[in-house]
């Protein structure tokens, strides 16, 4: 069994963050989704992973490597244009071979891991499994309707009118049957190869397409919303601990987890919240489901419900910031030089709720 997982795009939900990061990168509870996508597949037992890539291949690969970190070999496989993901499993061909393998969209979360989906499949004489999750508005996906029998009856892709609510999850298991059904499909409306296309060829062509109705949570992280619901259903099931330092005249409940190297002085914090390595609070309050990323300065400021990228400075601010997604290398804090305004450098695309 291989892993194969698509790592392109351009993330234009997430700008202003995705225009100097890909979107794989954001972190979710202070880890960038793309490397808890790695770990999911190395747990389920797969070694040996394709990162297909696009024009942010070079910051993939920085950031991943060779996948010696986890005990895994990566390779890239560079797609010249987002022309969708079956045309991504086409081009992977020379690396996954006749083999078995997974696909796993490197922009989602799902709650449990992969392993006992793979061992599933790896049991059973499927062709390929798809992964279903109940959601309220499927228009925005694959859309599976299923028979009375739980079989597939057929497969849409972001169906206008949907007759079900069982939206496609970015995770696919497959044999190679799977190269012909890419190599049998035609571009859809948005010019790209879609999956949902070519596993409706496998299901019209008599192949065992095998449906699993995930319970748990799932995440497509496409827009700043979803990344902050990813943030807290992860920060909920990490394991908290104190590796950094808090001052007596702190307030840290036992929720928290405190990366090595950071300081909490004087501040309270309520958990679940992660404050990463390095990272100084100073007469702050860092409220429930809040990720400080490493080397961050809080002080004199309140906040709650948001992600802050690395290297960011939030000092001395009068209202507490809640819902935000900030970028790495941000500064923001109160002006004391008049004219007493907001005083801002924001980048193209950026959106803030002023008071
Ligand atoms: C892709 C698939 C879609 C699936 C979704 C899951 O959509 O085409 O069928 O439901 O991923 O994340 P896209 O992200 O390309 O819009």
């Amino acid at each position: 069994m291989k892993g194969l997982i698509l790592s392109g795009g351009k993330g234009t939900r997430l700008y202003p963050i995705t225009y100097t990061r890909a979107k794989q990168l954001v972190p979710v509870a202070n880890k960038p989704v793309l490397f808890r996508v790695i770990e999911s597949i190395r747990d389920a037992g797969v070694s040996e992973i394709g990162i297909v890539v696009g024009n942010t291949a070079r910051e993939i690969k920085e950031a991943v490597g060779n996948g010696s970190r986890w005990g895994v070999q990566i390779v890239y496989i560079p797609q010249e244009a987002p022309l969708g993901l079956a045309h991504a499993v086409k081009i992977s061909h020379d690396f996954l071979g006749n083999d078995k393998f997974v696909m796993f969209l490197g922009d989602n979360v799902i709650q449990g891991g992969i392993s006992s989906l793979i061992q599933d499949f790896e049991r059973h004489s499927y062709n390929a499994q798809i992964v279903l999750k109940k959601v309220s508005e499927p228009q925005h996906y694959g859309v599976a309707e299923l028979d009375d029998h739980k079989r597939i009856r057929r497969l849409v892709e972001k169906p206008r009118k949907p007759q079900s609510d069982l939206a496609l999850v970015g995770i696919y298991m497959f044999d190679q049957n799977i190269f012909k059904a890419v190599n049998a499909i035609k571009p859809s409306w948005r010019g790209e190869l879609e999956i949902t296309d070519a596993i409706q060829w496998l299901v019209e062509n008599d192949y065992d397409v095998h449906p699993y109705v995930h319970e748990g949570w799932w995440i497509d992280t496409g827009k700043p919303i979803d990344m902050l619901e990813a943030n807290n259903r992860v920060l909920l099931e990490t394991k908290p601990h104190v590796a950094g330092y808090i001052d007596r005249s702190s307030d840290v409940d036992a929720l928290v987890i405190v990366e090595e190297g950071a300081e909490i002085i004087n501040s309270v914090v309520r958990g679940p919240t992660i404050i990463g390595r390095d990272s100084r609070l100073v007469n702050a309050y860092v409220g429930p489901f809040t990720s400080i990323y490493h080397n961050c300065v809080l002080e004199n400021i309140e906040i709650e419900h948001s992600i802050v990228m690395e290297q960011c400075t939030l000092a001395n601010i009068p209202n507490r910031i809640e819902d935000s997604l900030i970028g790495r290398n941000v500064e923001i804090r109160y002006s004391p030089i008049k004219p007493r305004a907001y005083k801002l450098t924001v980048g193209d695309n950026s959106k803030l709720g002023l008071l």
